[in-house]
């Protein structure tokens, strides 16, 4: 069976810098006191410089985990006991264990099934008067239709939270996923495009939620702001990415726009020969609007069409060593969830279709394939296709 080469980002330019902070014996440049390495040290700043610049926005705050990002997000925008937030549940449980951090109740709300993102007809029916946000999730690389749901936002006077942990690099409307809502950001855990080992950006315009979330990561200990009281009511962590890893991150920075390029290319190049297949539908990507980071390669199979079962197919391609997955997590039935959301007896007709009967997804962010590795994958299914019932 093929052995695809595994994805690593990692090379000489982060061993280099990771070796100067080493030698300099500064891992972390943070001081509880007031100067200027309250907000982090030199790498720290350099780095939320430059996605600030690169991104257009006006503040970029690294966090020691996307996680850690969306509890500090929450927090500073007040969500507290019984507050409604608005989500899908085709997600990472993270979503909604920051919400309910801060006694909020996670409102689950389906999905659409051509882009896997939560649907913005479906939020509009999940509004109540407690809702006090919504956490869109660019799932799989590609973002949420935010017009829409920035419109339906500013109409219910609510906040919107992007979450683009798996989407960084993607854009939307020339913008880059992650800066089209009130907040949001990225994760750069060990499986994404680009990766401090663990770690996460949070982006925003709004200077005054921004300066919440650096005290928020930093024991809410104001020592350097003026503008918010030292008597301020908020509890704090800390949320700190380390010297170590920023210097890393910035060499990884440098590199996003070369491997969402690739990513991009491999997943093209898929799409024009497996939309061939008969009943195969390849990501859905409205080119005018939106491009794809392709954090995985999402495939439906149109079970009008074909008779074999999901199961079975996927079965076979697994068979055929194909890195594939057959669903994703519905977070909203996990035991720890269910009672303190909205979810307890709910049935999400989207997630469960394409649990059931439509997804499966090439793990695009595990491998770095190669085009005879693509060919290879190309040829597995059309191997297997010739063998599906079809209905007539
Ligand atoms: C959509 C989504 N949100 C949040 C997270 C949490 O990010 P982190 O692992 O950096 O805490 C992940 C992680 O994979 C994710 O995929």
């Amino acid at each position: 069976m093929r052995k695809f080469k595994k994805y690593n980002s990692i090379g000489k330019e982060e061993l280099i810098a990771a070796n100067k902070v080493l030698k300099s014996g500064k891992l972390s440049e943070y001081i509880a006191k007031n100067n200027k390495f309250f907000y982090g040290g030199k790498n720290i700043k350099i780095l939320e410089k430059k996605v600030e610049k690169k991104f257009k926005v006006k503040n970029a705050i690294l966090v020691n985990s996307w996680t850690s990002g969306l509890i500090a997000i929450f927090g500073a925008l007040g969500i507290k006991k019984n507050d409604e937030v608005i989500l899908p549940p085709w997600t990472m449980s993270a979503c909604a264990a920051s919400i309910i951090f801060w006694g909020g109740k996670p409102v689950f709300c389906d999905i659409e099934k051509e882009n896997f993102c939560i649907d913005p007809e479906e939020i509009k029916k999940k509004i109540t008067k407690k809702t006090k946000a919504i956490l869109a999730v660019d799932i799989f690389g590609y973002p949420c239709d935010l017009k829409k749901i920035n419109s339906i936002a500013r109409k219910n006077k609510i906040f919107v939270v992007s979450d683009s942990a798996q989407s960084i690099g993607a854009k939307y409307y020339g913008k880059f996923a992650g800066t089209v809502a009130d907040i949001g950001g990225f994760s750069l855990n060990y499986h994404k495009h680009i990766n401090t080992g663990e770690g996460g950006i949070i982006v925003t315009n709004n200077h005054n939620i921004a300066k919440k979330c650096k005290l928020l990561i930093n024991h809410a200990e104001s020592f350097v702001e003026k503008s918010i009281n030292r008597k301020h009511n908020l509890i704090g962590f800390n949320f700190r990415l380390t010297e170590l890893q920023a210097a890393i991150g910035i060499e990884q920075f440098k590199k996003l726009d070369k491997i969402v390029k690739k990513k991009q290319k491999n997943a093209d190049y898929l799409s024009k020969n497996l939309k061939k297949l008969k009943g195969l539908i390849p990501p859905i990507v409205d080119k005018k609007k939106f491009t794809h980071a392709y954090y995985m390669y999402p495939l439906r199979l149109d079970h009008k069409i074909i008779k074999t079962s999901k199961n079975e197919i996927f079965r076979m391609l697994v068979n055929e060593g194909i890195p594939i997955a057959n669903r994703y997590e519905d977070i909203s039935k996990l035991p720890s969830i269910l009672s303190l959301s909205n979810s307890y007896k709910k049935q999400f007709k989207i997630i469960n279709l394409l649990n059931q009967k439509e997804y499966l997804g090439i793990k695009m962010w595990a491998f770095d394939f190669s085009i005879n590795d693509l060919d290879y994958i190309i040829l597995k299914f059309k191997k297997i296709w010739d063998k599906l019932d079809f209905k007539r």
